[in-house]
């Protein structure tokens, strides 16, 4: 029997924000470790690690380090994303608020390979309080000469500035991320150019998940090796998971990748522990509103990067929303629906209009005869525009859960439709 937990990062929570705890529990080793290193040697113990990015895309950081660092133009500039707006994710909140000094030790690392002019953090603006903690901490550090000029006397100055969102979950993409950074509306930037490119005040930029830069004195310290063998060969190290909805344990648990599977998290005593009032498990939602849903049939798939992949699943976020049977799949949808159509920015057809034709439907869908076979067929098309022509990764992937139940429920997507009826007659 693998072992369920396997704690690389929740180990060192804390409620202290004093820093002589953190480097007492070994706090900061990494960063000594990697001023010594040249800026090389760090990218290539993360590329070693095969660290894919935390916050939903999966990208190899090792990959989006070499690229930057490839990149001649000054200034470089850091920034953090922890704008955490993914329904059923809340796991950045917790190592903001547990493990501040592990992430600012990330970004500092990142920092110094770079010799970035700058670090940015932000914060979703509901994290008020996660806010402030993280401007406490930043003091502190100044204070102890981590942060400021002449960093641990290695001539470089370095400082991390809070910045807060406003509530939108598309200022979560990330060059909706630096627009609203900049101070302008947070709406997504056509790309090309890469953000590694032209990112924040048009400067060359990283831009990582909390998650991501946590993880990053973590591998500066056991080394890329060693980081990998905890996880998957593909995808090293854990995951923070985060399980919601109905199952008996509700929370934030590290897990490490490719040695648990799905009904490991959501079933284990240690993990989700099964479902709550012994219902049973109807699907499961994966990485955030945006992510695929799954079944029971697929509860053995292993929980890794490549697994959830080959399965038609995701990791995404780490969100794991888990629904008993008494949900209906298309209600379930219509919520879903609604937030995309709450949060679409407006800037393109495809995801502002379609977002809300996708609702009709699902509403048609709900009642006795009033949707047709055609009507069926218009929506599955809608959902393919919708993926391809959309803007930005909000509307492209705002139909991925509606495409993905239609495969496991297509008999309650069929329960209300009239066979008569062509895709134009509406
Ligand atoms: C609509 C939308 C919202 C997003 N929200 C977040 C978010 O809240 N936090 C986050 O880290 N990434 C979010 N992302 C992903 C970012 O665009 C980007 O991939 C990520 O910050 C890169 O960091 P990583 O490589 O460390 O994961 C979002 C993407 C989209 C399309
Ligand atoms: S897909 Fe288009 S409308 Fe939707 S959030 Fe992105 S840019 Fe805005």
């Amino acid at each position: 029997m693998p072992k369920l937990e396997l704690r690389l990062l929740t180990d060192s929570f804390s409620d202290s924000l004093l820093i002589e705890e953190y480097t007492k529990a070994g706090g900061f080793a990494a960063l000594k470790k990697a001023v010594a290193m040249r800026s090389e040697d760090v990218i290539a113990e993360i590329s070693k690690a095969k660290l894919l990015g935390r916050g939903g895309a999966a990208y190899p950081a090792g990959k989006k380090w070499e690229q930057l660092l490839r990149i001649e133009e000054t200034p470089k500039y850091i920034v953090c994303n922890a704008d955490e707006g993914e329904p059923g994710t809340f796991k950045d909140r917790l190592i903001m608020e547990k493990l501040p000094y592990k992430l600012l030790e990330g970004i500092i690392i990142a920092g110094f390979v770079f010799r970035a002019k700058a670090g940015y953090i932000y914060v979703r603006g509901e994290y008020r309080k996660i806010q402030k903690r993280l401007v406490e901490a930043i003091k502190n550090l100044h204070e102890a000469g981590y942060l400021g000029e002449n960093i641990l006397g290695t001539g470089y100055d370095f400082d991390i500035n809070v910045i807060s969102g406003a509530g939108a979950y598309v200022c979560g993409e990330n060059s909706a991320v630096l627009n609203s950074t900049e101070g302008k509306v947070g709406r997504p930037r056509i790309k090309p150019p890469h953000l590694a490119e032209v990112g924040l005040f048009l400067k060359p930029t990283l831009v990582n998940n909390v998650e991501s830069f946590a993880n990053v004195p973590l591998i500066v310290n056991m080394g890329g090796d060693a980081y990998l063998e905890a996880g998957h060969p593909d995808s090293g190290g854990t995951k923070l998971v985060c399980l919601s909805g109905h199952c008996k344990n509700r929370g934030v648990f590290e897990i490490p990748l490719g040695k648990v599977s799905l009904r490991d998290a959501i079933c284990n005593s240690e993990l989700g522990g099964g479902m709550a009032e012994g219902k049973k498990l109807k699907f499961f939602h994966l990485g955030g509103q945006s992510g695929p849903i799954g079944s029971q049939a697929q509860l053995d798939t292993v929980y890794s990067y490549t697994d959830l992949r080959k399965a038609g699943l995701a990791v995404g976020s780490g969100a794991i929303v888990v629904m008993d049977e008494s949900v209906s799949i298309l209600e379930y949808l219509k919520e879903v629906t609604g937030f995309f159509i709450h949060e679409s920015c407006g800037k393109c057809v495809p995801c502002r209009e379609g977002n809300r034709q996708l609702l009709k439907y699902l509403q048609m869908l709900s009642m006795p005869g009033a949707a047709t076979i055609g009507d069926l067929n218009t929506l599955r098309s809608l959902v393919r525009t919708m993926s391809d022509a959309s803007f930005c990764g909000l509307g492209q992937t705002a139909a991925t859960a509606l495409n993905s139940a239609w495969k496991l429920f297509k008999s309650e997507f069929e329960a209300n439709v009239r066979p008569d009826g062509g895709a134009n007659e509406r």
